[in-house]
């Protein structure tokens, strides 16, 4: 049965930087906390209007497609992960595949928050394994600055988030010691007003009122504490089934590369899973939160940085609205 591997990655941050001391301007925050409770220093915010999920996609997309030496042509199907869309509907996959001139070519949208591209390597694994698709692009684009609360009420959750994408293409193998060996995906819709945002939706008699925009509930809403909580545990925990499933240890792994949710949540993962600090790969100071695109930029940024080597096991794994959570596990 083939698998899917990763022949080419790519990544894309918006130009705009915005470092902590800009949002001290906005808000009754400070260098200090930020960095202190989250290890960011800076995070892009995208140009409303030019860059957005799908073209920042396209540019990442572009990217792994020349690192893999592939056509644009080549591509069989495409697996888009994002929250912030730039329609409530179409999803940006069709966006994405008129920009990219793979008109005809199917799109699907994934709406699993910071899980996304977890899911989204499945996804397209299994229309790999089953014969169905041979090259599926699979890319993680958000733009969350423009749902940012940028006042003191809002600052909780406007300091962690930022802008961009990455992209992975995902081509068949015969090679049964390569490519995703095994995934695992989660959810527990329980959890779903911890951490989301409510407007606008269909949940009301309208999708977006003048009320629901003077009280807030266009914003994301998270309860900070209680995310933390669940995602320390839940991250080892998918790690560790991945483990399970292969026959794998935790020492075969060479490299982690976690949702980045928060430096602290990356640390208590290594130090839960007792791994070395080096095997947990970690870019929040640069980037912030960017949800879907987290792990295809740090996965990008780790194979620049010459941290994936060909025939190292390398561990994705996300948590996050939803709730949900999950990893794959992959052979380069
Ligand atoms: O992507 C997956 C989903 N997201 C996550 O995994 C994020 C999970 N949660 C977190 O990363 C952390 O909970 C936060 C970074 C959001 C908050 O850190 P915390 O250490 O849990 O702080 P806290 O919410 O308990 O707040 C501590 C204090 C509060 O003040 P008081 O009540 O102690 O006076 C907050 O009002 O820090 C205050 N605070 C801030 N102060 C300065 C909250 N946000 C800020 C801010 N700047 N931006």
């Amino acid at each position: 049965m083939p698998r899917a591997s990763i022949a080419g990655l790519g990544k894309y941050l918006p130009k705009r930087i915005v470092t902590n001391h800009d949002l001290e301007k906005w808000m009754d925050t400070n260098d200090a906390w930020i960095r202190e409770r989250t290890g960011i220093e800076t995070r892009h915010w995208a140009e409303p209007g030019k860059e957005t999920a799908a073209s920042m996609g396209a540019e990442a997309a572009r990217q792994a497609l020349k690192q893999a030496g592939l056509q644009t042509s080549d591509v069989d199907f495409i697996v888009f992960a994002t929250l912030s869309p730039e329609y409530t509907f179409p999803g940006s996959g069709c966006l994405l595949g008129d920009m990219l001139g793979l008109n005809g070519v199917g799109a699907l949208d994934i709406r699993t928050q910071c899980t996304g591209f977890v899911y989204g390597l499945s996804v397209a694994d299994q229309f790999i394994r089953s014969g169905m698709y041979k090259t599926v692009l699979v890319v993680g684009g958000e733009v969350q600055s423009t749902a940012l609360n940028l006042t003191t009420e809002g600052r909780d959750v406007a300091v962690i988030f930022g802008d961009g994408a990455g992209a992975a293409v995902l081509t068949a193998t015969d090679d049964e010691n390569k490519g995703i060996l095994t995934s695992n995906l989660h959810a527990d819709g329980k959890y779903a007003r911890e951490l989301f945002c409510e407007a606008p939706g269909s949940f009301g008699e309208k999708r977006v009122t003048h009320e629901m925009i003077d009280n807030g509930s266009i914003y994301p809403y998270m309860n900070g504490r209680y995310v933390f909580k669940h995602a320390v545990t839940r991250f080892p925990e998918s790690i560790l089934e991945t483990l399970r499933a292969t026959g794998y240890s935790k020492d075969d792994i060479d490299l982690i590369i976690p949702h980045q949710a928060n430096k602290r949540i990356t640390e208590a993962v290594q130090q839960r899973l007792d791994v070395a600090p080096e095997k947990v790969f970690s870019n929040i100071h640069k980037y912030g939160n960017t949800t879907a695109a987290s792990i295809p930029i740090a996965m990008t940024e780790a194979m620049e940085e010459g941290r994936i080597r060909p025939g190292d096991l390398v561990c994705t794994v996300a948590f996050g609205s939803g709730f949900t959570w999950g990893a794959n596990l992959i052979r380069f």
